[in-house]
């Protein structure tokens, strides 16, 4: 359940004290924060409390989390030159909080509560360089996607960062990896098949091997077809489309999904009716990961998040 941790009472209060980026800048902080949603439910995996915007500052790109919108970065990237001049420091060098973090919560998780770790596709990483904040239309990302000199220069360093940022946080501990294209459904299927896929799946590639990698993009029940065709372990099913009709798109992969977080906010009785209506579609067959199709919204009722935990975990062993 990604940016879990804005629904929390208790990640809000660490907020009054901390602003987001100095909570992503001490080991202890990001041990805290990644161990808070259990204090609400017993969940089977947790999830290393980080952003995607994380390691951007290791490539000489500074960002700030504005409330309401997102990640913001100061001067947005839209030459080549400005790609040219991004810093090529080792991002293994840049965090040493978090690798010490994900020692300490590996250490603290029981040992059959896997850490999941994770990062940006090139793709929804791009964006938030080229518009340099949250954009629903990208418009200056796809345009950009034509100057084939520039879109290669951007999306291969992109790719080799999410890479070594990944491989840093699998060498410190972490299970699986999520590989976040959150914004890849704004695309077309020509868009993303000749100007996404083949850096999503060199990255994807890169990490093959190691641990299972999981692929989550929103809105993308139009890109399935071609996002079962990037060799992900897991595939994560947005909201969008029911889970069962997924499944018979992309084939014999594990899935995650799919609860629509609005249902989460909805009264007990509705949130279970959609929870039972996930798990019916999903049908007891093996590789499916009970999950939300995206995070948690941030008023969401934490009774909720316990109920509903309770639900799937009840469901699944019977
Ligand atoms: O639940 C967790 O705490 C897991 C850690 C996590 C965060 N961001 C912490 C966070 C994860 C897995 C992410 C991923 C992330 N970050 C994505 C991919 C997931 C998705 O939603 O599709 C994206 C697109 C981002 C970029 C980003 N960072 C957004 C859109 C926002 C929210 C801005 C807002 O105010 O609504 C952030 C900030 C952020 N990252 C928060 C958290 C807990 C909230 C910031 C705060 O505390 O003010």
């Amino acid at each position: 359940m990604r940016q879990a941790g804005r629904a929390l009472p208790s990640y809000r209060a660490l907020r009054e004290r901390y602003d987001f980026i100095e909570l992503t800048s001490q080991a202890e902080l990001i041990v805290e924060v990644t161990m808070l949603p259990f204090e609400v439910a017993p969940l089977d995996a947790a999830i290393l409390f980080a952003d995607l915007m994380t390691p951007l500052p290791a490539i000489g790109v500074s960002y700030r989390i504005v409330e309401g919108v997102g990640p913001v970065i100061a001067d947005p990237i839209r030459a080549l030159q400005q790609v040219d001049e991004l810093s090529a420091k080792n991002v293994h060098d840049e965090l040493p909080q978090l690798w010490e973090a994900i020692k300490l919560i590996t250490k603290e998780l029981p040992a059959d509560v896997p850490l999941l770790g994770f990062a940006g596709a090139p793709f929804t990483l791009a964006s938030y360089l080229i518009e340099g904040k949250p954009d629903r239309t990208f418009t200056a990302t796809r345009a950009s996607m034509s100057d084939g000199r520039f879109w290669d220069s951007i999306m291969s360093r992109l790719t080799e960062l999410s890479a070594s940022y990944l491989q840093a946080q699998i060498d410190a501990g972490v299970e699986a990896v999520q590989v976040f294209d959150s914004w890849a459904g704004a695309l077309t299927v020509d868009e993303y098949e000749s100007h996404v896929f083949p850096y999503t799946k060199r990255l994807i590639d890169e990490l093959s091997g190691s641990v299972p990698v999981i692929h989550f993009g929103a809105t993308t029940r139009h890109l399935l077809e071609p996002i079962a065709r990037l060799g992900a372990d897991v595939i994560s099913i947005y909201h969008d489309i029911p889970i069962d009709e997924a499944w018979a798109v992309v084939g014999p992969v594990p899935v995650q999904g799919n609860l629509d977080p609005e249902a989460m906010r909805a009264d007990p009785a509705t949130m279970s009716d959609a929870a039972l209506d996930v798990l019916r579609r999903a049908g007891g067959r093996d590789g499916h990961i009970f999950n939300l199709g995206h995070g948690l919204l941030p008023d969401t009722p934490v009774d909720n998040v316990k109920r509903l935990v309770d639900l799937v975990h009840e469901e699944g062993s019977s």
